[in-house]
């Protein structure tokens, strides 16, 4: 189902206007080379449900609870961003029913002392499952309340023993061809990676997610396995991880790469620094977004910064953005 709301930044908004040229030319090719060859391309639009009804049992950590409303779970599971199926919110939920998520494996790699390649059985055997409710807050300027289920990256990172060279963890996320139509365009440079500093992905509110509204994810949520930080805007938050690197040097990143004057590698969700094309001083929270709702003010760390702020003192966060 695609929910659109009139004040939406559109993805012609989000993307430089060349690359989303190219896009609409590529797509159109795309659907018609698809139907074409008579595979199941854009006109094949599945229906899919929105949620898996396999429960994952996990005990509610209150001290990662959040009192804002719980967004639904009918808005969390079909107003998505997961390119790889398209860019309109509607996408993901109707297009990503194909993703193969099993088998899964995802390899741990780069400075660590214990290299591995994880089943997704094992991976979240690695540490209890904790429900959390976290805030999420797009760059495009809107915001979700979701209860996920996961643990502390922290868990797994103190388990494959990094080496004094890790200084960022980078996040690779699948891509699979015959599944995902986004990948014909060139709205990004797949595969989508993602990456955080070290004392980032150590923090421990950084989630490895496998689960949301009590359920294993969704897939376009990112299953089988994504990450989730709460205090960055959301497309820190990589879904569908087949990769965890450890490296030395700062990751060139997929928005970092498409957009660097406006996506900076930090991302730190931040009132003070507008987008270059828009204010980011405040947020529609999704479902509270009737004809007469006031926007939310949004908060400095997506009101995480008791936790995080120390890990940016120092830093200038208008330069460093
Ligand atoms: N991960 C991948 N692989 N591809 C994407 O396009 N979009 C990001 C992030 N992770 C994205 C991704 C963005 S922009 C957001 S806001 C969140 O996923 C949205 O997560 P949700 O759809 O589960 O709310």
């Amino acid at each position: 189902m695609l929910i659109r709301r009139p004040s939406d930044v559109l993805p012609s908004e989000i993307t430089p206007e060349a690359v989303y040229r190219d896009r609409r030319r590529l797509m159109l090719q795309a659907g018609l080379a698809a139907s074409a060859m008579g595979l199941a391309g854009w006109s094949d639009r599945r229906a899919f449900a929105q949620t898996t009804g396999v429960k994952l049992a996990a005990q509610r950590n209150g001290a990662f609870v959040v009192m804002d409303k719980p967004t639904s779970q009918k808005d969390v599971t079909t107003y998505n961003n997961f390119y790889e199926f398209g860019t309109d919110k509607g996408d993901p939920s109707d297009y990503a029913g194909r993703l193969r998520t099993s088998p899964w494996t995802v390899a741990i790699e780069g400075e660590v002392r214990k290299p591995q390649v994880l089943s997704l059985d094992d991976l979240r055997k690695l540490a209890p499952l904790e429900e959390r409710v976290y805030r999420l807050r797009c760059v495009e300027g809107w915001s979700m309340v979701i209860p996920w289920t996961g643990y502390s990256l922290a868990a797994l990172i103190r388990r494959v023993e990094p080496t004094g060279n890790a200084r960022f963890v980078e996040f690779v996320t699948a891509v699979q061809p015959d599944t995902m139509p986004g990948l014909r365009t060139r709205v990004l440079d797949w595969p989508y990676v993602e990456a955080l500093r070290m004392d980032e992905a150590m923090q421990p509110l950084t989630l490895l997610t496998f689960g949301v509204y009590g359920e294993t994810l969704p897939n376009q949520n990112g299953a089988p396995v994504r990450v989730v930080v709460p205090w960055k805007y959301g497309f820190k938050s990589g879904k569908s991880l087949v990769k965890i690197r450890f490296v030395e040097k700062q990751p060139a990143t997929s928005w970092v790469k498409a957009a660097p004057q406006e996506y900076g590698f930090y991302a730190n969700v931040n009132p003070n620094v507008p987008h270059p094309r828009w204010s980011q001083a405040s947020e529609r929270r999704i479902g509270e977004d009737g004809l007469f709702s006031p926007k939310r003010k949004t908060l400095m760390f997506n009101g995480y910064g008791d936790q995080v702020a120390s890990l940016y003192a120092g830093m200038d966060l208008a330069r460093d953005y």
